[in-house]
């Protein structure tokens, strides 16, 4: 009986006897009585020979093959050291399912021919490596809600009013009005928790983002909690929990995919075992100053260079708190303690991988709520639907927006935020 076909691992696992195994030609060299095949399926790569003497009839065929022509190959598995994965199969039957002429992918190609041949670059390697991990990352994130009894709960992504500041806003023709794609969940959000009490989403965010930088999407996949009843400290903790479970996930799930990526996991140990620090924008002013002799004036945002300058005085993800409200949204809680500072804080990822989380508690008062807009030349009237949550049985809550894609960059330690995505978006890169 023929064998059914498994994955290459699968058939790695078997390590002896007859397999069936599928995918694309990854690499191949011949000689005049042998081709060597290396086939690549989603889970592995392994070393195919083929005799000449064995296939006399589809020498020819089997002598053109080039890279990702996809076959079925039969044959016997056994371990080899010099073979590439340290197993190899001797094909004992071929079939070639779909030819594959000059694969236009090659080392030679810089950033914007790849990304103009996306669709053909997210199978190298590379990209199948890191997209398991974001596969990890979103399942993690999902188990830790869920595990805390949140509810998955969506909101639209087209919308009459920004949350985010207006300067980063996608309009949207929508039948002749001018609407918005959604920054955020949050103002649809809110009035959720009053339904669920805590709730969850992972869906895309849009902004209009003009900087050219490696951590800027204009869509990214936003990871975003909303809690009643909760303070400002449970939502610290609610997020460096998620990203010590998300670490501690893809460490156990990816080990392979880190090694072809080539990241140093060593990094991350710190990341589970430590305490995430926890510091107020004043306090963060003050180290800045003392160790990098940085100094930003109070009511100042952190740019990415201050950012930069003070992940890597630390091992482990930052917590910076209580930043100043002329630099935070509207709908942040003034401090009871001190109305100029807000009650949100920003997470900073480690080795220069900036902010991969923007959190508050929610600002309840509805006179303020509408102040805060009008200083930012918003119109209130536009919010009347959140000002409702406020009227009608209020409560302390908040929440926070995990940049999906940013967490995913840092894990994975890439140069550049684009290759977290198959078919990344940016301010010059919209297709394919
Ligand atoms: O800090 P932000 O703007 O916060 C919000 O949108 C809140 N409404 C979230 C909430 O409380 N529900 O965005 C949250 C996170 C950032 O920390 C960053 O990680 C990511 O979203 N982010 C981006 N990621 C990639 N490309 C962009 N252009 C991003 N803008 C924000
Ligand atoms: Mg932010």
């Amino acid at each position: 009986m023929k064998p059914e076909f498994i994955s290459i691992k699968e058939a790695m696992k078997k390590g002896k006897g007859g397999v069936a195994v599928r995918g694309w030609v990854h690499r191949e060299r011949g000689s005049n009585a042998l081709k060597f095949i290396v086939l690549r399926d989603s889970s592995e790569v392994i070393q195919c020979v083929f005799e000449k003497k064995d296939f006399e009839k589809q020498w020819n065929e089997i002598d053109k093959l080039q890279i990702e022509a996809s076959i079925k190959v039969w044959g016997t598995i056994k371990g080899d050291k010099r073979a590439p994965s340290g197993y190899e199969i001797h094909a004992e039957k071929l079939e070639i399912v779909g030819k594959s002429e000059d694969f236009p992918i090659n080392k030679d190609l810089n950033e914007e021919l790849l990304g103009d041949r996306r669709h053909l670059w997210i199978r190298s390697r590379k990209m199948t490596s890191i997209l398991k991990i974001r596969d990890t990352v979103l399942s993690a994130l999902r188990d830790h809600w869920h595990k805390k009894g949140f509810y998955e709960y969506h909101s639209p992504s087209i919308l009459g009013m920004q949350a985010e500041g207006g300067a980063t806003l996608f309009k949207v023709d929508y039948f002749g009005k001018p609407l918005y794609l959604a920054q955020t969940w949050q103002l649809h959000a809110e009035p959720g928790i009053f339904s669920l009490e805590k709730i969850f989403t992972i869906q895309p965010s849009f902004r209009a983002e003009k900087s050219k930088t490696s951590r800027h999407l204009t869509e990214f996949w936003h990871a975003e909690m909303e809690a009643a009843w909760e303070n400002f400290e449970y939502l610290q903790d609610d997020a460096e929990e998620a990203i010590k479970e998300i670490v501690a996930k893809v460490l156990d799930k990816n080990k392979e995919e880190l090694k072809i990526l080539e990241r140093d996991v060593k990094k991350f140990e710190p990341v589970l075992k430590k305490s995430f620090p926890r510091l107020t924008y004043d306090e963060v002013l003050k180290i800045l100053d003392d160790k990098a002799k940085m100094k930003i004036s109070w009511g100042k945002d952190l740019r990415t260079i201050e950012e930069d300058k003070l992940s890597n005085l630390y091992d482990t993800p930052i917590i910076v708190t209580r930043y100043p409200k002329v630099v935070k949204a509207f709908y942040m809680k003034e401090d009871p303690k001190n109305p100029k500072v807000v009650l949100g804080f920003d997470m900073i990822a480690p080795e220069g991988y900036g902010e991969i989380v923007g959190a508050s508690e929610r600002e309840e008062n509805i006179d303020k709520l509408k102040k805060n807009l009008k200083a930012q030349g918003e119109d209130p009237s536009k919010y009347e639907f959140y000002f409702d949550t406020r009227k009608y049985g209020s409560v302390p809550h908040g929440g926070y927006g995990m940049g999906v894609e940013r967490v995913i960059s840092w894990i994975c330690g890439l140069d550049n935020i684009k290759d977290t995505m198959p078919f990344p978006r940016t301010m010059t890169r919209y297709s394919p």
